[in-house]
C-alpha cells in the first residue's frame, strides 16, 4: 500500500487535461507504426481490397506515392507484400528469387524516391509465390518441409536485400531459418541489414483480409498449423522468441496483435530485445466494421488499440491504420 483515503486520491492527476498529459505513462507518435503495403502489376493502378475497406493494392508508381507519403507523416518503415501475378505462382515459389520480381522493383523505386529517410521491410516466405499458398515447399503428402524451405527463403532474403531491403522479416517460421538468412546476409557484405523475425506468429484465424490481398487465400488447401504455433501456447513462445534472438535477429514480432498481448508483455520482461506487434488485417478489418455498425467512433477505437500495445511494451506496431492514425497524432 502507498496510501490511503484521503491522503491520497488518485482521481487528484486525473482532474485537468494539463494534470492528464503529466501523467502519461505512455506516448505513441508517428514513429512506432509501421505501415504494410501491398504491391500489385502494371502502372496507374489501385485496386481496392473489398476485406480490408480503406486499404488498396498499388502498382510499384503508387507504393512510391505512398512511400512518399510515409515520410511526410513521419512514418518510418514501410512493409511490403507483393500480389504475384497467377502464371508466375509455382510449385516451387521460384518467383520469390528473381531479382526481378514485383518486390525487387517496389523496393528499388523506393530507395531511390526516398533514401535514408525511409526503411523498407520485406517478408521472406514463399506464399505469395507458390501455387498451393503454403510458406514453404511442400512434399506429396502436402507437408511443408523445413530444411529445403529454409535454403529458398536464403535465397528470396538474399534477394532482397541486394534490391536493397533494409530489413528482411522471415514471417515463415521454419526452424533455423534465421540462423541461416543471418550467415547468408554477413557473408554477401550485407551486414547493416536487419532481420525483424516474425518469432512468435500463432496460426491465427484473423489473417484472411490479408490472404485475399496478396491473393494466396483461394489457393490455400488446409491450414498452416504444422508451422505457425498454436494460439494455446505461451511458454514455447518464449522459446520460440529465445532461439530467433540467439539465431541472429535485431528486433523480433509477436503476430496477431491484441489477441497476444500477454505473450507482448511476458517477452518484454524476459528479453532486452526491440519488440513489434502485428495488429493484423482482421484486427483491422474488424475495427473498420465496428465503427461501422456504430460500436463507436473509429479514429478512438483504433488509437485505443494501438496505444496498448505500446503500454504492453512495444517499440512499435505494424499496422494497416498507419498512415490515418500518423495524421491524427500530428494533430
Ligand atoms: C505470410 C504472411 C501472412 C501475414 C503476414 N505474412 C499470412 C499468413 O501467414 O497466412 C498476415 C498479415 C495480416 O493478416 O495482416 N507468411
Amino acid at each position: 500500500m502507498t496510501g490511503s483515503y484521503p491522503n491520497t486520491r488518485l482521481r487528484r492527476t486525473r482532474s485537468t487535461t494539463w494534470s492528464r498529459a503529466l501523467h502519461r505513462e505512455t506516448q505513441l507518435t508517428s514513429a512506432d507504426l509501421i505501415w504494410p503495403l501491398f504491391v500489385t502489376d502494371g502502372e496507374g493502378v489501385e485496386e481496392p481490397i473489398a476485406s480490408l475497406p480503406g486499404v488498396s493494392r498499388w502498382s510499384v508508381d503508387g507504393v512510391v506515392a505512398r512511400a512518399r507519403e510515409a515520410v511526410e507523416l513521419g512514418i518510418p518503415v514501410v512493409a511490403l507484400f507483393p500480389n504475384t501475378q497467377a502464371d508466375k505462382r509455382s510449385d516451387d515459389g521460384a518467383e520469390a528469387h528473381n531479382p526481378d520480381n514485383l518486390m525487387c522493383q517496389a523496393i528499388r523505386a523506393i530507395k531511390q524516391a526516398c533514401g535514408d529517410d525511409l526503411g523498407v521491410l520485406t517478408d521472406v516466405a514463399l506464399d505469395p509465390y507458390t501455387s498451393h499458398g503454403q510458406d514453404g515447399l511442400i512434399d506429396d503428402g502436402g507437408y511443408v518441409v523445413n530444411d529445403e524451405t529454409v535454403a529458398v527463403l536464403v535465397d528470396q532474403a538474399l534477394n532482397q536485400a541486394e534490391a536493397g531491403a533494409d530489413i528482411v522479416a522471415p514471417s515463415d517460421m521454419m526452424d533455423g531459418r534465421v540462423h541461416a538468412i543471418r550467415m547468408a546476409l554477413e557473408m554477401g557484405g550485407h551486414h547493416n541489414v536487419q532481420i525483424m523475425s516474425y518469432a512468435a506468429k500463432y496460426a491465427s484465424a484473423f489473417y484472411g483480409p490479408f490472404r485475399d490481398a496478396v491473393g494466396s487465400g483461394g489457393l490455400l488447401k488446409g491450414d498452416k498449423k504444422s508451422y505457425q504455433m498454436d494460439p494455446a501456447n505461451g511458454d514455447e513462445a518464449m522459446r520460440e522468441i529465445e532461439f530467433d534472438i540467439a539465431e541472429g535477429a535485431d528486433s523480433v514480432m509477436v503476430k496477431p496483435g491484441l489477441a497476444y498481448l500477454d505473450i507482448i508483455y511476458r517477452a518484454r520482461q524476459a528479453f532486452d530485445v526491440p519488440i513489434f506487434a502485428y495488429q493484423v488485417s482482421g484486427e483491422y478489418a474488424l475495427i473498420e466494421a465496428g465503427a461501422a455498425v456504430g460500436v463507436g467512433d473509429r479514429d478512438a477505437l483504433m488509437m485505443e488499440k494501438l496505444l496498448a500495445f505500446k503500454r504492453a511494451g512495444c517499440a512499435g506496431i505494424l499496422t494497416y491504420h498507419a498512415p490515418v492514425a500518423a495524421r491524427l497524432l500530428n494533430g
